[in-house]
């Protein structure tokens, strides 16, 4: 077990923990929870109630930034009044600020980076007995966060890492500068993991990577296995229903990957599939490896393996140098592809990637009609593609009820659904769906064998 060895000089108190960004930080916060809690620490709820503040951030856009500032003026404010005792930064926004935040930002006692959060128990109580601020903000590989205790969210899912970093470098991106570079975690331990959570009684599992396509492939690791190979063996664990994964790269989605999602029973009938445009100029300004053609021709491998396949993606609107016709590409390519929902951003530029020195920054009024344009377009395809499902019996994995006491849960294409009809976490309902909008759909529980 990880401890500080300064448990006997300052005790545990109370926490508090807010995330922001990904599924990834989402899964190191229950890493962060765990390894607290192992050493002598009480998640609370409410920020007033808690001895030290931990925010995990994200720093994937200028607007996650900013929603970090805005809860360090209830840190200060708490502090002040003689509550908190200590506040950390953690994640990516403390990594790629990590030589200028303490001093920008006094209120903050503690930063560690996504590499590093093994250590953040002994920087907190090294702050709590001396008063200095730390830093924990190692760069290159390692700093496996699932090597770590673990605290996760009740219920029928969970998540497991498979990965740490990105090694690709998109031109916008600042993950790869925070994460560092690409590495496998061996496939025996993510069995392992799997089993024990099967046995907890988590019947889907969520694949987590930057670039899940690419796992094993980097130099020196050390197993034989591929992402293929990792699906197939998670295949034959018994108990275990759905296996799902994100995020994939269209450059590494391989003839083998295509054909395995079609093979194993367990893998579930949903790709997300990172296009970011339409446009063959933009992608390859962006460094992405593929065009737009290629990408098309996936999608067509991918609904000939896989025919009743969902698709979602995320779209990049504004990157320098964009012109309307170019974007215009990417409404066209979001047309052809009939995507089941899709994550659209207005580009942001990050300090110190490439794209943030281009020249011809696309002003704030064309980006908002733009981003306006493509969720508008997004919206329809969505709403079209679920009321295709209506009169449809579909597998459910419910997952809890709603405030209106009806069961939800989500399809293995990951549609949710509210339904009505009794269902209790983790049980399979078959669902004869009613209704749809481009959020889910609705329906009502039927008995098996329909
Ligand atoms: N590794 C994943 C996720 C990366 S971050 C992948 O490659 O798909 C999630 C999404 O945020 C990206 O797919 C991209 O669409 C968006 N994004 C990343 N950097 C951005 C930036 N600087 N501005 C706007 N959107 C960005
Ligand atoms: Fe960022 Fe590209 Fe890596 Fe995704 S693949 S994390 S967009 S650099
Ligand atoms: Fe944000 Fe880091 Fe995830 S930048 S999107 S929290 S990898």
């Amino acid at each position: 077990m990880v401890t500080s060895g300064l448990e006997g000089l300052i005790p545990g108190g109370t926490f508090y923990l807010r995330t922001f960004g990904c599924q990834m930080n989402e899964h190191d916060s229950e890493r962060i929870h765990g390894l607290l809690s192992a050493e002598g620490w009480h998640r609370v709820e409410r920020p007033e109630d808690a001895d030290v503040l931990i925010y995990n951030t994200c720093s994937v856009r200028e607007k996650a930034d900013s929603r970090l500032l805005g809860n360090l003026g209830v840190a200060r404010r708490l502090k002040a009044a003689g509550r908190t005792r200590a506040v950390v930064v953690a994640g990516c926004l403390a990594q790629s600020r990590r030589d200028t935040f303490l001093a920008e930002q006094p209120v903050v006692d503690v930063l560690v980076g996504p590499q590093s959060l093994d250590e953040l128990g002994r920087r907190l109580r090294e702050f709590l007995l001396t008063g200095r601020p730390g830093t924990a903000c190692a760069g290159g590989t390692g700093g496996w966060s699932a090597t770590l205790p673990r605290i996760r969210r009740p219920g029928p899912t969970a998540w497991v890492q498979i990965m740490t970093g990105c090694t690709n470098f998109c031109a916008y991106c600042i993950v790869p500068y925070v994460r560092g570079a690409e590495s496998s975690r061996p496939a025996e331990d993510i069995v392992a993991e799997v089993r024990s959570l099967v046995a907890d009684g988590v019947r889907e599992v969520t694949l987590l990577g930057q670039n899940v396509n690419a796992y094993g492939k980097e130099a020196g690791f050390g197993g034989r296995e591929e992402f293929p190979d990792l699906l197939g063996a998670l295949d034959d664990v018994a108990g275990l229903c759905r296996v799902r994964f994100m995020t994939s790269h269209p450059k590494d989605m391989s003839p083998r990957l295509i054909e395995a999602l079609g093979r194993y029973a367990s893998v579930c009938e949903h790709v997300h599939l990172p296009v970011q445009s339409g446009n063959n100029r933009v992608l390859a300004a962006m460094g992405r490896g593929y065009t737009r053609e290629d990408y098309l021709h996936l999608v067509g491998e991918l609904r000939r393996s896989v025919p009743s396949l969902t698709l979602t993606t995320d779209l990049i609107v504004a990157f320098p140098g964009e012109t309307e016709a170019e974007f215009r590409e990417t409404l066209s390519l979001v047309e052809a592809c009939d995507f089941d929902a899709a994550f659209t951003f207005i580009y942001s530029p990050r300090p110190g990637t490439r794209a943030a020195v281009l020249p011809d920054r696309v002003d704030r009024q064309t980006a908002e009609r733009r981003v306006n344009e493509l969720i508008a377009l997004v919206q329809g395809q969505a709403a079209e593609k679920n009321r295709r499902l209506v009169g449809a019996t579909l597998e459910v994995l419910v997952e809890g009820r709603n405030a209106n006491g009806q069961g939800w849960g989500r399809t293995r294409g990951f549609k949710l659904v509210n339904f009505s009809g009794t269902a209790a976490a983790g049980e399979r309902a078959m669902v004869e769906i009613g209704g749809a909008t481009s959020a889910g759909l609705t329906g009502r529980r039927v008995p098996h064998g329909r």
